[in-house]
């Protein structure tokens, strides 16, 4: 690696080192500008450090070698309170002459972007703030900041915009160097980069080339992601190539946009007659099958780059049933493709916002999978920053729309993101900063709540659980349910914190709050979902629960065994079950094939989650969804918590408990997850009537593992073997 990316650990005093530096810009209009700094250096060098960040997004280039691995920085973040810089160790200085080229998109800053394909969401061009602070070996810096005496042109990115896509002209270098602009924008907003960057990672190649029946050139890279596609081209200076992007096939195989909303999805290359590399640098898409003119693809010369943000594993999955394994895969795609910087609901169509309740209802299953602290921190920062004084939270972070109308602020399941996630990332992690950084925000929330409520009651309107199919479940059932939830979650932490007097508060505050709620929804509980919010969120006395439950799995039985839940009913639909002992009608449903089910989508060739169960319909008809939202891949929860048994007794598994439910349906299930303290292994195998048990605790750890049948065993670290009979639930 030429650049190293140094994420963490950059005190305030090194965000001084931008103050000799000044904000510069392209006083015409070009998309894209490139900005120059020519330099010498005389003497050797020990270490060099480029501190940078732009209005827009930058990619940078020292001694003609691009600057670390990350697209799209500086990073997604309300950019008027928040914005990041990256901070790079440079190895490619060399006596002599040396240049710093950096090249300019408008991206999430001023690209076009939103509902109506909006610009200017948060100021208008581009501009750049950077600064290289050289440390020779005789122990003297120089510092070469941006400024008046850098210079800019215009390169071979002629345009780029996060929906439509990206224009190349091969043909067009830098030239004609001119003055820049310098501006006086502030510098008090910044702050060192908090998450891991966003990076091209996984490489497909071509699985199918092929003509459509309009005769149009596609490609098949065999799974729907997010990122780009990368090309080796040759031709006559002025062909021009063009790639564009689309998630599905219609019903008669040919290339199907019509999901994708306003975005065009398309990159162009104008060639300049060598042989050359392209790929867009300021632009994503979400796709699977790139349609292509100008260019006679073969399965050696282009390849699908999946671009997203550059999480470690941490999970593994899989099982006897290679649909169920299919949906774990699925999972993680969708995970991946709208785990680009910040949590997006989809990558394709012109949307991709940072929806709060998608991140909500998805941020138990992501840790199992991917190490996400700082990802989902950087997120946080931005509830909070973006929060209405009345303590609202938006149903988009970053809330780049400035949304003032409260059902696009105050939505239940949706502003719940701002106490969810810090209390799932609490138990995950078990570090208390969270909940301290967090605390006000959380608080913020469920004061706007109380007071907006009447009654003790909340009603406001909402999404509700959005996209279930069926009967509705009333919105202020919803809104009760979740004021409830976001209650407790706050006075869990007041308690861990050491605020009494709050902890006092919301504990009465609670009380009044579900006391109203079994007045006024007695027997409301005529939906799945419903029937879910109010036992998950322990809504009804101790007494009325298991009625409740029964009541769940009867409506689930006349529903011909199929759910019937939207986002919000969804991930708790199986826990719920297993916790008042209905394990065996979470693998019906978990292995139900017909619509609506998980394993639907997967009878139709799905390689990611959709973002509805019908995306397409039994008869074949294809709906004008996204076929990569990652919702209701919050069933990889109840997969890695009930099926292999692995969750924090404690949070941050110092202790661990394990509990796996084997079902005679799977003939055997293994998984692990990599804590702080090693790896959590916990598998599972039917042996005619007895099952036999492989689980792996980790150093430092203790766990209690509690096998169907058997006594509790409380254990320390080791590598341990059971065999029981009278476990599987059939
Ligand atoms: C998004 C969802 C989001 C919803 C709000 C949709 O357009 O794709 O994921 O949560 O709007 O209901």
């Amino acid at each position: 690696m030429i650049a190293l990316l140094l994420y963490f650990g950059h005190t305030s005093a090194q965000v001084k080192t931008f103050t000799g530096a000044n904000w510069i810009s392209s006083p015409d209009s070009a998309a894209c500008p490139v900005f120059k700094k020519r330099f010498l250096i005389t003497k050797s060098v020990r270490t060099a450090i480029l501190f940078i960040t732009a209005h827009g997004l930058y990619e940078a280039a020292v001694n003609q070698k691009k600057v670390g691995e990350a697209y799209f920085t500086p990073g997604w973040t309300d950019y008027a309170k928040r914005l990041q810089y990256q901070s790079y160790y440079l190895k490619q200085l060399k006596r002599g002459d040396n240049n710093i080229l950096v090249t300019l998109s408008a991206g999430w800053y001023s690209g076009v972007f939103g509902e109506d394909m909006k610009q200017d969401n948060y100021g208008k061009g581009t501009a750049l703030l950077a600064q290289l602070i050289i440390t020779y070996q005789d122990g003297t810096q120089q510092v070469i900041s941006s400024g008046a005496d850098w210079l800019r042109s215009t390169g071979n990115i002629r345009y780029s915009d996060f929906y439509n896509g990206e224009v190349q002209d091969e043909r067009v270098r830098p030239e004609n160097w001119k003055k820049v602009t310098v501006e006086n924008f502030n510098k008090t907003s910044l702050l060192p980069t908090i998450s891991e960057p966003v990076t091209g990672q996984e490489t497909f190649r071509p699985k199918r080339i092929f003509k459509d029946s309009k005769n149009e050139t596609i490609i098949d890279f065999g799974q729907n992601l997010a990122g780009l596609v990368k090309l080796r081209i040759k031709g006559k200076p002025g062909d021009t190539v063009t790639i564009a992007h689309a998630e599905m096939l219609d019903e008669k195989g040919n290339f199907y946009t019509g999901n994708l909303r306003d975005a065009k999805a398309t990159d162009v290359y104008v060639l300049n007659g060598k042989p050359e590399t392209v790929h867009p640098h300021f632009t994503y898409h979400g796709f699977r099958y790139a349609k292509v003119t100008g260019f006679i693809p073969s399965y050696n010369n282009c390849v699908a780059i999946a671009v997203h943000t550059n999480l470690k594993h941490t999970g593994t999955f899989s099982c006897s049933n290679p649909m169920l394994n299919q949906l774990q895969h699925n999972i993680e795609w969708s995970l991946n493709s709208n785990f680009v910087d910040i949590p997006t609901d989809c990558p394709q169509r012109s949307e991709r916002f940072g929806w709060t309740g998608d991140a909500q209802v998805f941020c138990a299953t992501a840790p199992f999978n991917r190490y996400t602290l700082n990802f989902y921190k950087k997120y946080l920062a931005d509830i909070k920053a973006d929060q209405g004084t009345n303590g609202a939270a938006p149903v988009v972070i970053p809330d780049f729309e400035q949304q003032k109308d409260t059902i696009k602020q105050g939505v239940a399941g949706w502003g719940d993101a701002a106490t969810i996630i810090p209390w799932n990332l609490y138990q995950v992690y078990g570090d208390k900063t969270i909940l301290k950084e967090q605390y006000n925000s959380m608080k913020g929330w469920v004061d706007y709540i109380t007071a907006e409520s009447k009654n003790n009651l909340w009603t406001t309107n909402g999404y509700g659980d959005w996209y279930a199919p069926g009967p509705k479940t009333a919105l202020p059932f919803i809104d009760q349910c979740f004021w409830a939830y976001s209650t407790q979650l706050l006075l869990n932490t007041a308690k861990i914190l050491g605020k009494d007097n709050d902890a006092k508060t919301y504990e009465k505050l609670l009380g009044r709050i579900k006391t109203a709620f079994q007045k006024t929804y007695k027997n409301k509980d005529t939906t799945q979902t419903a029937c879910i919010l109010e036992l998950q969120f322990d809504m009804l006395a101790e007494n009325k629960r298991q009625y409740a439950a029964d009541k769940l799995a009867v409506l689930i039985k006349i529903n011909n065994n199929h759910l019937a839940t939207g986002f919000l009913g969804t991930p708790y639909l199986l826990p719920v079950l297993t916790r008042f002992g209905y394990t065996k009608l979470c693998y019906t449903l978990l292995l139900q094939q017909t619509c609506p089910s998980w394993l639907y989508p997967i009878t139709k060739g799905a390689t990611t989650i959709w973002e509805r169960w019908d995306g397409i319909k039994p008869d074949g008809t294809i709906q004008q969804t996204s076929f990569n939202h990652y919702a209701y891949g919050a069933v990889g929860q109840w997969l890695y918590e009930d099926m292999l048994g692995i969750r924090p007794a404690l949070p941050g598994y110092k202790t661990i408990n394990i509990q796996p439910h084997p079902d005679s349906r799977l003939k055997w299930a293994k998984g692990s997850y990599a804590c702080a303290y090693g790896k959590i292994v916990s598998e599972w195998k039917i042996i005619g009537s007895k099952v036999s048990y492989h689980i792996i605790i980790p150093k430092n750890t203790m766990a209690n593992i509690e096998l169907a049948g058997q006594k509790l065993k409380r254990v320390n670290a080791g590598d341990y073997h059971f065999i029981t009979t009278n476990n599987v639930c059939l």
